[in-house]
């Protein structure tokens, strides 16, 4: 019997095509420029991309740079050659008007060098926020054999001998300093000593969440997520995943074999039991739209919501990132979902085992940080969907509200979890600054904080600004929080009840749109509704007033993005683009 020949790789269409030798010529040539030889991308060695999320524009994953070094030599020494290359940057902090509006385009971006380059492979470096998302949502498109390495989080922050989260602190102090308990000083140092180093939010945050979510869907090495940024096991897990890499091009392993339904219903379990970010939601929506998996929104409570929450790390417990690698990390809380029969054990990892083989005794050494499913944190943690006359679709993060937000609004005898209120309406968050501390605004405790004009098309690109506080005044008499909805996103690191990612926004004629200051709002967590009680006639009369007015757009992506973005229930992707899969089957024509 003869051996079948080796498969022949991507990268050979371009460097050692006997059809094409001029071209072959002109792809080989500027390779050279920096020592590479003909010789080595002739030799039929998987050519395995690191694509860069790390520069001085991103912060969070600068650090990146360094770990490459491991990347490439993981990738040498498994027989590959490592071409690195910069992703665009996305920087949550920093970018303006958001981050998320960036998001798409670092997707279109990927998607377009993982497709018309000549990579077999790819090791995608992620870390702030949306890094990780774009990363995966791309690798997914193209279908090119693909690895996570998330750079990890920073250490922990602390202040004045307590422990500070970076994110969550600035919340709080925010409060602080309304209250005004603290200075601006303080407040500014304390947000300093909350991020004492590389890496990404060391609190339960976005980045966090998605780097654990990268994990539990299979495409990371396990126990990678949680690892800090400047431990030396970060380097190590580097370089391991630069030479898994190669192994996944020989194995032809692609993310179409792991990013399956069970993959994302395990990444939704996983997400309740860390308490993970509300970002989760759209950007695992967009995630499996370009895997080509079905997911719908009330996945999130219907696979999620039952989930306790075993992880006690801010913003809904107490620890951070360092104790919670050192308690055993993603695995551990995997592990004991898998115990408790919520996970699919059989979904297929970049690590070539299951996903039960890769959880194999890493049963938590820590139960202050990692809680046995049988003694959680608190139970029933994940999203409530919640719908309505206000939006067809929108979230809220139980685990997030606090006891005292409980027995104040939502445990009146034979009422629990119902609330009623009168709406603020605030349209955009300038509106809501210049007008939160007006005393002839008569906010009480029994005020709804309203916002919109901050989703996908109002803002543009969904801003973090549903998490409102309070007026001044009620946070000095000791109302810390009020319920707030909104049609935009909060961040991850936030700890207010807010009703969230409400769709469709008021900027697409969402209810919200029809929504006055003064208006009653019902919300019944029982039967996950939130309706303002106006009456139909009503609402008619104020559609005729037309859609409160949103910022124009200012760039030419900000067009195009508008023109194109779907709402944050189907994941603020692209429309239409999910129609492009599996883009690896074909080669680009020369
Ligand atoms: Fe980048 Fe939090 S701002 S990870
Ligand atoms: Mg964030």
């Amino acid at each position: 019997m003869t051996q079948s020949p080796p498969r022949r790789l991507r990268s050979q269409d371009w460097f050692d095509n006997p059809d094409h030798a001029d071209m072959t010529a002109l792809y080989l040539e500027r390779f050279m420029n920096y020592g590479t030889t003909p010789e080595e991308l002739r030799s039929g060695k998987p050519i395995i991309g690191i694509a860069q999320s790390g520069s001085d524009l991103n912060p969070c994953n600068r650090h990146h740079l360094d770990l490459a070094k491991r990347v490439r030599d993981g990738i040498r020494d498994a027989g590959g050659i490592p071409i690195e290359f910069p992703s665009h940057p996305l920087f949550e902090n920093c970018k303006r008007p958001t981050a998320a509006l960036d998001r798409n385009l670092a997707y279109l971006g990927l998607v377009e060098l993982l497709y018309g380059y000549p990579f077999d492979g790819v090791v995608l470096t992620t870390g702030c926020d949306k890094t990780t998302p774009s990363a995966i949502m791309a690798a997914a498109t193209v279908d090119l054999p693909a690895i996570v390495l998330s750079g990890g989080p920073m250490l922990d922050g602390w202040h004045e001998g307590k422990l500070v989260g970076s994110g969550t602190v600035i919340w709080q102090s925010r409060r602080k300093l309304s209250a005004g308990e603290i200075t601006r000083d303080e407040f500014l140092q304390t947000a300093l000593d909350s991020a004492p180093s590389i890496g990404h939010c060391n609190t339960m945050g976005t980045a966090s969440t998605m780097n654990a979510i990268a994990e539990a869907l299979g495409m990371s090495l396990t126990g990678c997520a949680a690892i800090p940024a400047a431990y030396r096991e970060r380097g190590q897990i580097a370089y391991r995943t630069g030479l898994r890499a190669v192994e996944l091009v020989r194995q032809d392993i692609r993310p179409s074999a792991i990013l399956t339904r069970a993959a994302f219903l395990n990444a939704i379990r996983l997400n309740s039991a860390i308490g993970g970010s509300t970002n989760a939601q759209p950007h695992l929506m967009a995630m499996a739209l370009h895997a080509g998996v079905r997911l719908d929104p009330e996945d999130w409570q219907l696979h999620g919501y039952d989930v306790p929450l075993l992880a006690n790390v801010q913003p809904s417990g107490a620890w951070l990132g360092e104790r919670f690698h050192r308690a055993g990390g993603v695995p551990a809380v995997m592990w004991e979902l898998l115990q408790a029969g919520l996970l699919d054990g059989d979904c297929p990892t970049v690590t070539g085992k299951t996903m039960a083989e890769n959880l194999f005794g890493r049963e938590s050494p820590d139960r202050e940080v990692i809680k046995p499913f049988g003694a959680p944190m608190m139970d029933r943690a994940g999203f409530l969907v919640l719908r309505g006359n206000l939006f067809d679709f929108a979230i809220m993060k139980t685990s997030a509200i606090s006891e005292d937000f409980r027995t104040r609004y939502l445990s009146e005898p034979g009422r629990e979890n119902i609330f009623e209120g009168t709406a603020f309406v605030f349209d955009g968050s300038a509106d809501y600054h210049a007008r939160i501390n007006d005393p002839a605004l008569a906010i009480d405790a029994d005020s709804i904080l309203v916002i919109r004009g901050a989703g996908p098309l109002g803002w543009p690109g969904a801003a973090e600004v549903v998490n409102m506080q309070p007026p001044d005044r009620l946070i000095r008499a000791g109302i810390r929080s009020l319920p707030t909805i909104g049609d935009g996103r909060q961040s991850g690191t936030a700890d207010s009840p807010s009703i969230l990612n409400a769709s469709p926004e008021s900027a697409a004629g969402g209810g919200l749109a029809w929504l006055r200051t003064g208006d009653r709002i019902r919300i019944d967590l029982n039967q996950g509704r939130c309706d303002m009680l106006v009456d139909e006639a009503q609402i008619a009369a104020r559609r005729a007033e037309g859609i409160p007015a949103v910022p124009a757009s200012v760039t030419p992506w900000q067009k195009i993005y508008r023109e194109t973005v779907t709402q944050l229930d189907r994941g603020a992707t692209i429309e239409g683009a999910d129609a492009f899969s599996r883009l690896s089957e074909t080669l680009p024509r020369h």
